[in-house]
């Protein structure tokens, strides 16, 4: 071999070495071939594209369960509290606020740099009794406003987002009659808003609904939106909960939610995602949290999985929730967040609702905190056209 030949194949064994370490390094950073832990995290794969959420229970809020803690800080940069903002536990009593866990969950996104969700300021379920008692419009309206006031304020420049209202519409798209309906009138929603613009001229105000996959409940929210932009109030986007399961909504449903909304120009945000395994005990998908279903409770064929999911079925999942991906890929300028609820299947709200005691499996992370196939398909769709 000349020396000149020589040296162009020390150059070639050179570049084929760079290259063969930066394409395993790519590999690995995309698609493992067991579930491992992505060498870079969830929410960084969705760089430019979305913000990737999480809802966290009192125990990772404060601590107690250092696993999920470690999964929600590295792997999401975004959290909304599952329960420890909602009304029942802010103000339990007339104008008593108990701060001590909503105050660390803030803490706790501030340290980790995260976009941080108010989840839900004014909501008909877990809100307080003596809300229930309310006889006149004023003090309804008093009490209302005390509350967006106080809890907005409180937290204003440090919780990014408010769901500020949830689940206000039937699925006909017709106002439900809840208490704040009832003694407010139909304007509510409207003057909610306002109050905690008022309390935070920043933050991100967002309505939240489930079954927005559902045309006339849409229509609703749509009308709203359209209403309260006339009016001048601030909205800042709409929440879908996506509370879903492996058929449906259709891909076709879903990516209509997207563009509708888009269209009436707030952003979506997908605030509650987690797909259900298990048999639905209504032919309705949807997440009216009254609902139950006691006679099932320990009925066998509604808990086909108790010890574990069949690969089958394992797949089917990673498939479905690819398949989402790519489709909120897709249609990525119009998507702020998604946000997943919970972190692991094993403390999932779905194992006990709409039937108590079922084992289901409709997150990213298994009941031993390790990542399931359905988490490297959520990175795998952004690796694909
Ligand atoms: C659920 C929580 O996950 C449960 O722990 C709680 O018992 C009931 O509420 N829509 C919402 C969420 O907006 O606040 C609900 O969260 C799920 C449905």
């Amino acid at each position: 071999m000349s020396k000149k030949n020589k040296n162009i194949a020390y150059v070639s064994v050179f570049f084929s070495l760079i290259c063969l370490i930066s394409c395993s390094n790519s590999a690995s950073d995309t698609v493992s071939s067991d579930n491992e832990i992505s060498s870079d995290s969830l929410h960084n794969h969705f760089k430019g594209l979305f913000r990737m959420g999480a809802a966290i229970n009192e125990q990772t809020i404060l601590g107690f369960d250092k696993q999920s803690k470690e999964i929600v800080t590295t792997e999401f940069n975004s959290i909304t509290p599952e329960n420890s903002l909602k009304w029942m536990y802010l103000q339990p009593e007339p104008n008593q606020f108990d701060f001590s866990v909503a105050d660390k969950y803030v803490q706790l996104g501030l340290q980790n740099n995260m976009y941080i969700v108010g989840h839900a300021l004014v909501w008909h379920s877990q809100l307080a009794d003596f809300m229930q008692n309310i006889q006149s419009s004023t003090e309804m309206n008093a009490h209302v406003q005390n509350h967006v006031n106080t809890v907005v304020s409180r937290y204003k420049g440090k919780i990014n987002a408010w769901d500020v209202v949830n689940e206000a519409f039937n699925e006909d798209g017709t106002l439900r009659t809840s208490v704040f309906y009832n003694q407010m009138g139909e304007d509510y929603i409207d003057q909610v808003f306002q109050w905690a613009a008022k309390a935070d001229p920043d933050a991100d105000l967002i309505y939240n609904d489930y079954n927005v996959y559902k045309p006339s409940k849409r229509a609703g929210i749509l009308r709203l939106v359209e209403k309260l932009k006339s009016n001048g109030t601030k909205i800042s986007g709409v929440g879908v909960q996506a509370h879903w399961d492996l058929n449906s909504p259709s891909l076709q449903e879903i990516e209509q939610i997207i563009l509708d909304i888009s269209s009436v120009g707030v952003p979506v945000s997908f605030t509650e995602l987690d797909i259900s395994v298990l048999p639905s005990p209504w032919e309705l998908v949807g997440a009216e949290v009254s609902q139950n279903f006691s006679e099932l409770e320990g009925d066998p064929t509604m808990n086909p999985y108790p010890n574990g999911l069949p690969d089958a079925i394992q797949n089917q999942l990673a498939k479905r929730y690819e398949d989402i991906f790519k489709l909120f890929i897709k249609h990525k300028d119009k998507i702020s967040r998604v946000t997943f609820w919970g972190v692991m299947d094993k403390h999932s709200w779905l194992n006990d609702w709409p039937i108590k005691g079922r084992t289901n499996y409709p997150l990213l992370f298994d009941r031993n905190y390790q990542p399931k196939k359905a988490y490297q398909s959520v990175i795998h769709a952004t690796t694909t056209d």
